[in-house]
């Protein structure tokens, strides 16, 4: 599957990116994802390393797994390891995976079905897969979706239980949908 440009803005806006976005609850990312140092991760849609660099700090093995060759130069400034790749073909084995972690990327995915399948089936059975997504029932996210899709970004977001049906159907198991200010975050295994 051929890495299309549709990922410009993002190589656009590397550069000042951790600066508007800033930085998340890494504890509580921890805890979902139920890692410990040493254990391997995957930062799907992970971009410039802006939340995988404090899981690595940790002692976790992250790696960031990005289609835009701009945001994967920031993360490799940080001296993470970064693969271009896309959700929906991604260069890992059948069940290899023991976490994969995926924030504020999944509407941006171009074939959401297919990126699930694919995140199935490198999850290894008894992993953790953690999205964090802003929750389309909240009017907050309501109104970045208008935003989204009036800077012509191509997103596509979708409720938190549709989402967890998508990866239900490949095979995962959904264990919570927990919801607070405007982000969901989903937590999915696989046995
Ligand atoms: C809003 S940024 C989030 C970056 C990072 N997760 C964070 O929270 O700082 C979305 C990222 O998803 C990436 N992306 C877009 N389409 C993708 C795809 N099909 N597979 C994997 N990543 C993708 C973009 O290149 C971008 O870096």
């Amino acid at each position: 599957m051929k890495i299309r440009n549709r990922h410009g803005h993002f190589d656009f806006i590397a550069p000042f990116y951790d600066r508007v976005f800033g930085s998340m609850r890494h504890d509580l990312l921890l805890r979902s994802l139920d890692a410990q140092p040493g254990d391997l991760l995957l930062d799907i849609g992970g971009g410039t390393g802006r939340v995988a660099q404090h899981l690595a700090a940790v002692g976790v093995t992250t790696i960031v797994v990005d289609p835009s060759s701009a945001m994967l130069r920031a993360t490799r400034e940080k001296r993470l390891p970064g693969v271009r790749a896309l959700a929906e073909q991604l260069p890992f084995a059948a069940d290899s995976i023991p976490r994969i972690l995926i924030v504020d990327a999944f509407h941006h995915f171009a074939r959401q079905q297919l990126a699930a399948k694919e995140l199935v089936r490198v999850l290894k059975p008894g992993g953790r897969l953690v999205i964090n997504e802003p929750d389309l029932r909240t009017p907050g996210a309501k109104v970045i979706a208008i935003l989204e899709k009036a800077a012509l970004m191509q997103t596509h977001f979708i409720a938190p239980p549709e989402m967890a049906a998508l990866f239900v159907g490949f095979g995962a198991k959904l264990i919570t949908i927990a919801t607070e200010n405007i982000n969901a975050q989903i937590v999915l295994t696989k046995s």
